[in-house]
C-alpha cells in the first residue's frame, strides 16, 4: 500500500481502520475483535483508536485484536486535552498502554485543544518519547494557526482532521501548510456523517464508472492528495475489504471535477470544522 513519509522516516499507510465507538456495546465486542483482525489479516496495519471512544474500551478492544501481533501495527492513539497537563498527558498514556496491551505506542495525538498550554503537552510527549513509551507525537483538530503557534522546533509528527467531499475547507491553507511542513494529515470522518456523501448522485455515478462502491470513491477521494491519510471506520466485516479496495482506485481528473461540481473546493479561509 502507498504510504507517506513521517518526520522520522517511518512510513504512514495511506488507509487505516478507525474504532470510534467501539466497545460502546459489550454484546458486539467479540465481533469488533473479529474486524480489527481481519483488518490486519488484510494488510490492513494503521489503527487509530483513542482514550474517550467509550471510555477506554476502544482501546481495550485494539489491545484484544493485535494481542501477539503488536509488531504488525501501527498504533495511534490519543490524550483528551482534559488529561493533557505535564503529568496528566504521562498518566493517561501509562493507562492507554495498559488497555493496548504494549509498551509502546507509534503515534500518540493530543485530540483536540484545551486549556493546556501546548508546550506543556509537548514537554510531556518528549519526556515519553525519551522514555520508550511513544515513538512519536502529533495533533488534532489544529488548524494553520495552531501549527503556527507551537513551539519553534517542535517535533509534530501528524494532524488529524476532519476531511470529506463535504468538509474540505483544510484544502484552502491548512493542506498546503502541512505538505510544506512535511506533516502529514490523517483525514477523518472521510465517509462523511447521515449518508451525505455516501448517498449523493455524483459519487454514487463515479462509483459505477468505476465498478467501485460510493465509499471507495470518497476514499480514494481523501487520499488524492499527498501527504494525506484516511482512516475509515467499520465494524462490518465484509466493509473492511471493501474500504482497503480504496487504496487501488485511482480518481480521474473528470471524476475530481465532477466531484468540485458536486462539492465545491474552498475559496476562501474557513473555520476549522471539527465533530
Ligand atoms: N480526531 C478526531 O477528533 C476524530 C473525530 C472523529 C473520528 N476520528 C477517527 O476517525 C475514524 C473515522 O471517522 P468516523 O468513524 O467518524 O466516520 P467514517 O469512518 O467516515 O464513517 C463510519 C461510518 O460509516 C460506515 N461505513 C464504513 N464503511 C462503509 C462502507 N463501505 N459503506 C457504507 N458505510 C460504511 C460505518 O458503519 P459500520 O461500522 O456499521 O460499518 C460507520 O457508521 C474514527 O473511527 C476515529 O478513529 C477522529
Amino acid at each position: 500500500m502507498r504510504a507517506v513519509r513521517l518526520p522520522d522516516g517511518r512510513d504512514l499507510p495511506v488507509l487505516g481502520l478507525g474504532t470510534w465507538k467501539m466497545g460502546e456495546d459489550r454484546a458486539r465486542v467479540a465481533d469488533e475483535v473479529r474486524v480489527v483482525q481481519r483488518a490486519l489479516d488484510l494488510g490492513i496495519t494503521l489503527l487509530d483508536t483513542a482514550e474517550i471512544y467509550a471510555s477506554g474500551r476502544s482501546e481495550q478492544v485494539v489491545g484484544e485484536a493485535i494481542a501477539g501481533r503488536r509488531d504488525q501495527v501501527f498504533l495511534v492513539t490519543k490524550v483528551a486535552p482534559s488529561n493533557a497537563s505535564r503529568r496528566g498527558t504521562v498518566r493517561a498514556c501509562e493507562a492507554s498502554l495498559k488497555r493496548l496491551g504494549t509498551e509502546v505506542i507509534d503515534l500518540y495525538l493530543l485530540h483536540w485543544i484545551g486549556g493546556t498550554p501546548i508546550g506543556e503537552t509537548i514537554e510531556a510527549f518528549e519526556t515519553l518519547k525519551a522514555e520508550g513509551k511513544i515513538r512519536a507525537w502529533g495533533v488534532s483538530n489544529f488548524d494553520t494557526d495552531d501549527l503556527e503557534a507551537m513551539p519553534a522546533g517542535a517535533q509534530c509528527a501528524a494532524n488529524q482532521v476532519l476531511y470529506n467531499p463535504r468538509s474540505r475547507g483544510i484544502e484552502h491553507s491548512l493542506i498546503p501548510y502541512c505538505q510544506a511542513h512535511a506533516i502529514p494529515i490523517m483525514a477523518y470522518t472521510p465517509l462523511g456523517q447521515s449518508g451525505q456523501v455516501l448517498d449523493n448522485a455524483t459519487i454514487g455515478e463515479i462509483a459505477r464508472r468505476h465498478g467501485a462502491t460510493p465509499a471507495q470513491v470518497a476514499l480514494a477521494w481523501s487520499i488524492r492528495n499527498p501527504g494525506v491519510v484516511t482512516i475509515p471506520k467499520t465494524a462490518t466485516l465484509a466493509r473492511v475489504e471493501e474500504n482497503l479496495g480504496a487504496a487501488e482506485l485511482t480518481l480521474t481528473e473528470a471524476d475530481l471535477a465532477d466531484i468540485d461540481r458536486a462539492f465545491p473546493p474552498p475559496r476562501s479561509k474557513r473555520s476549522l470544522e471539527m465533530i
